[in-house]
């Protein structure tokens, strides 16, 4: 294995059903160690989407530190979870669950994202699938952050892709807009994978169902169940998606571009985050370098970060499927 690998990784992350999908590809995947799980709100309360981080690794047999981070945006005003997409437990409603006896790192997850990134400078990649709050706060507690952290990917906003919470917002970044420009404008490598792509891959129900059987086990067959329900929703809002009773993949394209970036299109360029407006959550990719803008906010202390444009979707649905198919649960 090359020196590099496996990627180091903590999950920032609103588990939520495509959260769970991403877990589980990372938990599959062997160039992905995952070090810890850092919750926050967005698709349900935080206090809920620790409870799902702690249940989804019992189940798959693995103990992970999973710590519970902020609850509410940094500056607007808090909204309720959306039920009607993740389900009101965030797992599509589980008629019921098993006992889990592990408990949470008693840290932040803003801490926890600091303490690591002191201890192996350089080496961890933060993967970041919800609101960015625990970002920004860990940038508040450790401004020297952006160069302990090896790189960020993140999944939220888009460029030319209409938003999915408002003509030009995405859900994670609408959720936080403040947290997002400031993570947006830290200087760390960044990657952003927003709907530009996610929207590219569609996962069918039933490839859910053929890991399910591939694998009989409590975590893929209440990923499926999950998925069912997720499924849904998108197919009430997408006709070519409810043509395959399928979903959105959106957080298991972050994953993807960690190991496999070369399925990507990407573009360089500076983005900022509108905070406030009709425009509130969109992210805003200046694609013209050798513009001098007379407005500001766009000047050269603005770093240039990497977006997403285009992916191989079907070459993403092989990977995921492959890698949900390897042998990586415990008997
Ligand atoms: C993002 O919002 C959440 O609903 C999903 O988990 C994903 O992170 C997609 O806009
Ligand atoms: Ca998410």
């Amino acid at each position: 294995m090359s020196p590099t690998l496996p990627h180091k990784v903590i999950f920032d992350t609103d588990p939520g059903v495509d959260d769970a999908m991403a877990l589980y590809f990372a938990l599959a995947h062997p160039d992905i160690e995952v070090l810890g799980i850092t919750t926050t709100f967005g698709n349900v309360t935080v206090q809920q989407a620790a409870t799902n981080a702690l249940y989804l690794c019992a189940l798959a047999g693995r103990q992970i530190p999973v710590t519970q981070g902020v609850a509410r945006p940094w500056v607007k005003a808090g909204e309720a979870p959306p039920a009607y997409i993740h389900g009101a437990d965030g797992l599509g409603n589980l008629l019921q669950r098993i006992a889990v006896t592990d408990t949470l790192d008693p840290r932040s997850s803003a801490q926890f994202i600091v303490d690591m990134a002191r201890a192996q400078p350089g080496q961890i990649t933060l993967v970041a699938v919800g609101p960015l709050g625990n970002l920004s706060l860990a940038l508040r507690l450790e401004p020297e952050l952006p160069r302990l952290l090896k790189q960020v990917i993140l999944m939220g906003g888009t460029v030319l892709e209409p938003g999915n919470v408002s003509p030009v917002a995405e859900a994670n970044i609408w959720n936080d807009p403040h947290a997002a420009d400031q993570v947006f404008t830290a200087g760390w490598p960044l990657t952003m994978v927003g709907l530009d792509v996610t929207h590219r891959l569609v996962l069918p129900v039933t490839m859910f169902q053929q890991i399910a059987t591939h694998q009989r086990h409590r975590a893929t067959d209440t990923l499926h169940t999950a998925v069912d329900f997720y499924a849904h929703f998108y197919g009430s809002r997408f006709e070519h998606v409810a043509a395959v009773h399928g979903c959105f993949g959106h957080d298991v394209l972050a994953f993807i571009y960690l190991v496999a970036p070369h399925l990507f299109q990407t573009q360089a360029g500076q983005i900022r985050v509108a905070t406030d407006g009709l425009a509130q959550g969109q992210t805003i990719l200046k694609r013209q370098a050798g513009i001098d803008y007379p407005q500001a906010g766009w000047d050269a202390a603005v770093p240039t970060s990497t977006v997403c444009m285009a992916v191989d979707a079907s070459e993403c649905s092989e990977l995921f499927m492959a890698t949900l198919l390897r042998d990586w649960l415990p008997a």
